[in-house]
């Protein structure tokens, strides 16, 4: 299974040729220069730097693949969630190649895009690609999706058969630290920088509250750890201009609250049922998976519950990319799950569902 996908949905333009779980190529286009004087992402310079990006981007990935569009045997494209008029960029760019070249279109959530990217594999010349898995590989499965825009926790029972369990009930875990780390000046995204900041910082400094305690659910919040940090950097400027040292301090607090909640709400999910088997895998995707600190705490917590944690095979599988849309094409293209050409359209607010939801 042959598939060339596309991620239009926030501030990456990417493009990538995968052959079942082998990525042949794939190819981002980063828009972050762009935003950077806005602190955030801007939805028309977005939605413009995507026009200007489609048709490259994609050339280079088939060219980078050493394949033409008749080797191909269907196109993948991001449908949401995302921002729409960057959406709609994406959507409009495969459905006219779909056209021109007489293939299939399959539309793909992000989110499971995100879920599944530790399967993706490297490309080795000296191996042959591995068929795609019949079902899902690993038994007993738990994802966790930590992005910019989420947040959750989903039981995958299989390709296409997931189960929510919990997710934030405000900001994305990302989303959190890259608004503190704007208030200590990090610039955007804060999240990276906050990371190489903190192994400078001393992450006991200043404690940061434990959100949702008195819920037994999974779910997660991380305004309060926003706000909590907002009234003590704000104290703390009173009182004195913040030295480079103060700013690790608070980049590690901060970082190591952030995670701190994760990491007990994931605890309390895993804690023995009498009725649930326990999951023996901990899939990890979403760019704030690119984080080392948070890698070595799930790494710990494994090893009190008996689970593996699965990480993408690169750190540029983390954030937002085209190889895991064409990963998760090629399994619901052997489904046979096409879209329409006339009505697929852009779903800004998609949630995580089961292939079989709408039917
Ligand atoms: O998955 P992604 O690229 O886009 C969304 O779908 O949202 O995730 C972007 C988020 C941003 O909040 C960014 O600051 C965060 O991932 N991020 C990190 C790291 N690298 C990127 N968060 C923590 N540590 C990192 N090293
Ligand atoms: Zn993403």
């Amino acid at each position: 299974m042959k598939i060339l996908a596309l991620d239009t949905s926030c501030d990456d333009t990417s493009a990538s040729v995968v052959a079942n779980t082998t990525i042949l190529s794939n190819i981002v286009s980063s828009q972050i220069s762009l935003h950077q004087p806005y602190g955030g992402v801007y939805p028309t310079v977005a939605k413009l730097a995507h026009q200007q990006n489609v048709a490259p981007v994609t050339t280079l990935a088939l060219k980078r693949a050493h394949l033409v569009f008749s080797d191909l045997d269907a196109l993948g494209v991001t449908i949401g969630p995302g921002l729409a008029p960057a959406l709609e960029i994406g959507i409009n760019y495969a459905r006219s190649l779909a056209q021109t070249h007489h293939l299939p279109l399959v539309a793909v959530n992000h989110l499971e895009g995100h879920l599944l990217s530790p399967l993706l594999r490297r490309h080795s010349l000296h191996q042959d690609i591995p068929s795609l898995p019949k079902s899902f590989p690993y038994p007993h499965t738990l994802g966790l999706i930590v992005s910019g825009g989420h947040s959750q926790f989903v039981a995958i029972n299989d390709f296409g058969d997931y189960l929510t369990l919990g997710e934030t009930l405000d900001d994305a875990a990302g989303e959190a630290l890259d608004k503190i780390g704007r208030l200590l000046g990090l610039g955007y995204p804060a999240a990276p920088v906050m990371e190489e900041l903190a192994k400078s910082g001393d992450s006991t400094l200043y404690p940061f509250p434990l959100p949702l305690t008195a819920r037994h659910d999974a779910n997660l919040s991380f305004s309060g750890l926003k706000t909590h940090a907002h009234h003590l950097i704000t104290s703390l400027q009173q009182d004195h201009q913040l030295t480079r040292q103060d700013i690790c301090n608070l980049a590690a607090s901060a970082q190591a609250g952030v995670f701190r909640h994760l990491t007990y709400k994931l605890d309390r999910l895993l804690q023995p049922h009498p009725e649930t088997a326990s999951f023996t895998h901990l899939f990890l995707g979403g760019g704030v998976a690119a984080n080392n600190y948070l890698r070595i705490l799930l790494r710990q917590l494994g090893k009190k519950h008996h689970y593996t944690l699965h990480v993408p095979v690169s750190k540029r599988l983390c954030g937002d990319n085209a190889a895991m849309i064409a990963l998760v094409a090629a399994l619901k293209a052997r489904a046979q799950l096409f879209a329409s050409l006339d009505t697929v359209d852009r779903q800004p607010n998609l949630q995580l569902s089961s292939w079989d939801a709408n039917k």
